[in-house]
C-alpha cells in the first residue's frame, strides 16, 4: 500500500461545471467534464485524506472513500463549500465555475419571438475570491483556465486573490483541458516555487500536485 501522506487531513474539491439557468428547459454553463477534480479527489483518498468533493452535473462516477456533494449553479456551490470550508485543511478549486447568470431566471418556457433576442446577464458570487479574504490555516489551490498570457494571467489570479499555490492550465491546446483525460499544467506555489507538468494523465497531475501540497504542510509543522 502506498504511503498514506494525507492521512488526517481534511480536504475540499470543487469540480465541473456549473449551470446557470435561463428557464426551465435553458442553461449556460461551460465544457467541464469534471475529470481534473475528480482525479484530485480520487488520488486524495488514496493519499489517506477525508475528501469533500462539491461537484457541478457530470456524468463521472463517485470515487471510492469520497464524500460527494452535488449542486447545479454558481449559487449552490458558493453556499456548500462556504458550509464546509472552516473545518478544512486543504482546499482545491478545480471547478469551472460560471462567471455571470440570467439577471432573471424565467418561470416558464421563455417563446420564440422577434429575430434577435438578448438575455442580460450578472455576475456570479466569486467563490475563490471569497475563499481567500476568509482563510484562516487552510492551504487554498485555485486554478487558472487561460488561453493567452497564460503564466501572467495566473499569477495576478494567486496574487489576487490570496491562493498558497494555482494550477494554470493553457486550454487553447489541443488534447488537454476541457474533457480531456490528460493535462500540462504549471503549479505557482506562494513560496516563489514553480512546477511544470508535461503532458500527463489528469490521475497523474493530481498525485504530484498532492505531494507537493503534502510537502508545504508538513514544511510548516518544523
Ligand atoms: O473538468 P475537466 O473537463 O477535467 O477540465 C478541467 C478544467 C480545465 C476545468 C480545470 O483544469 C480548470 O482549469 N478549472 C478552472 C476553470 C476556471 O473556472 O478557471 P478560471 O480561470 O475562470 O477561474 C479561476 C479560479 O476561480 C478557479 O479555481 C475557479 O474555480 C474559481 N472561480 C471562478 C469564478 C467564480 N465565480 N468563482 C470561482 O471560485
Amino acid at each position: 500500500a502506498e504511503k498514506q501522506v494525507l492521512a488526517g487531513k481534511k480536504i475540499l474539491v470543487t469540480a465541473g461545471p456549473t449551470q446557470e439557468r435561463i428557464d426551465p428547459v435553458r442553461y449556460l454553463t461551460n465544457y467541464s467534464s469534471g475529470k481534473m477534480g475528480y482525479a484530485i479527489a480520487e488520488a486524495a483518498a488514496q493519499m489517506g485524506a477525508e475528501v469533500t468533493l462539491i461537484s457541478g452535473p457530470v456524468s463521472l462516477a463517485t470515487p471510492n472513500r469520497v464524500k460527494r456533494i452535488d449542486v447545479e449553479s454558481t449559487k449552490d456551490m458558493y453556499q456548500a463549500v462556504m458550509d464546509h470550508f472552516p473545518s478544512q485543511d486543504i482546499v482545491i478549486k478545480s471547478a469551472a465555475v460560471a462567471d455571470y447568470r440570467p439577471t432573471i431566471q424565467a418561470n416558464e418556457k421563455i417563446k420564440k419571438q422577434s429575430e434577435q433576442m438578448t438575455i442580460a446577464l450578472e455576475k456570479t458570487e466569486d467563490i475563490l475570491k471569497t475563499l481567500g479574504q476568509k482563510k484562516t490555516s487552510q492551504f487554498l489551490v485555485g486554478f487558472a483556465a487561460e488561453t493567452t498570457n497564460v503564466r501572467q494571467y495566473g499569477k495576478k489570479k494567486l496574487v489576487e486573490k490570496n491562493l498558497d499555490a494555482i494550477v494554470i492550465n493553457d486550454v487553447s491546446k489541443q488534447g488537454i483541458g476541457f474533457g480531456s483525460d490528460d493535462n500540462e499544467v504549471l503549479i505557482l506555489i506562494n513560496d516563489g516555487s514553480e512546477i511544470q507538468i508535461n503532458k500527463t494523465s489528469k490521475v497523474a497531475i493530481a498525485r504530484q500536485l498532492l505531494t507537493e501540497i503534502s510537502h508545504r504542510l508538513e514544511g510548516e509543522k518544523q
